[in-house]
């Protein structure tokens, strides 16, 4: 597998999947479009990639929310090209259907979904030059109804709608657009789950219990999975679990 003469890029790129994702590519050669609203934890991404990596990823301190256009014109005007498009960032919440909050809710909804279909129709003249794809990110809260992250459950939930549309709109375009649908992935999304250092542990470990391979998820797993589905294949408008089994049970 190589990405050698292909630009990615990565949005939510500072921490978690996407920072693993683009550790990933780097090493398969890949020049990276890095996007995330954190500068200092998006500028240790790229000097660390930087240092072991065949290229200099572009910082672009930036949110996906508001900055669409910025983001897609200067990935554009400093690689002249895009291949992939990998959209990642993403916010949870910790709430059940009785803790509704309609603010909370549009924001979750603007990150998690809005964003990502304007990113993707900006991105498309330059996908079709390339022959290139969309890799976005769903989770099993897409699937499995729970009574935690309400909002983000109905997110995430679009995010798999989205991406069949989308493949079924662009096929004719050349431009393919898969989903990676992971598990319980050890990453700082769950603070917003009041998860931090003391308790990482402790929660991880309790997870891993509705596990049918008994561990939860890594980044690495997810970032290998991306990697598969970004590379040019005949995988187009699907659903890719990376959840050890989960749905199987669930
Ligand atoms: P994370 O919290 O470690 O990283 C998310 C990154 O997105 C952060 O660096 C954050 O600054 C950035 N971000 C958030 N809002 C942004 C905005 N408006 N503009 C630019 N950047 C923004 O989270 P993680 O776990 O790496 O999640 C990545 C994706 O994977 C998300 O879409 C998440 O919903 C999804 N996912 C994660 C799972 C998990 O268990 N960790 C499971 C299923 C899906």
């Amino acid at each position: 597998m190589s990405f050698n003469g292909k630009v990615v890029l990565i949005t939510g790129a500072a921490s978690g999947i996407g920072a693993e994702t683009a550790r990933h590519l780097a090493k398969l050669d890949a020049k990276l479009s890095l996007v995330d609203l954190n500068e200092t934890l998006l500028n240790e991404v790229v000097t660390e990639i930087s240092q072991t990596g065949t290229s200099k990823p572009l910082a672009i301190v930036a949110d996906v929310t508001n900055d669409a256009n910025r983001i897609i014109n200067e990935t554009i005007s400093h690689f002249g090209q895009l291949d992939v498009l990998v959209n990642n960032a993403g916010i949870a919440s910790d709430e059940t259907f009785n803790d509704f909050d309609v603010e909370r809710f549009d924001r979750i909804m603007m990150t998690n979904v809005r964003s990502l279909i304007v990113l993707t129709n900006l991105a498309v003249p330059h996908l079709e030059r390339t022959n290139g794809n969309i890799v976005n990110l769903s989770s099993i809260a897409a699937i499995c109804a729970c009574e935690q992250f309400f909002s983000y459950n109905i997110s995430k939930a679009c995010v798999n709608q989205f991406t069949k549309c989308t493949s079924l709109a662009l096929a004719s375009k050349g431009i393919r657009c898969n989903a990676i649908v992971p598990g319980i992935i050890r990453t700082p999304i769950y603070a917003a789950r009041g998860v931090n250092e003391s308790n990482a542990d402790e929660f991880f470990e309790q997870m891993k219990s509705t596990y049918l391979v008994d561990r939860i998820g890594w980044p690495s797993d997810v970032a290998a999975g991306i990697a598969f589905l970004a590379t040019p294949s005949f995988v187009n408008g699907t659903l890719l679990p990376v959840d050890g089994g989960y749905l199987l049970k669930n």
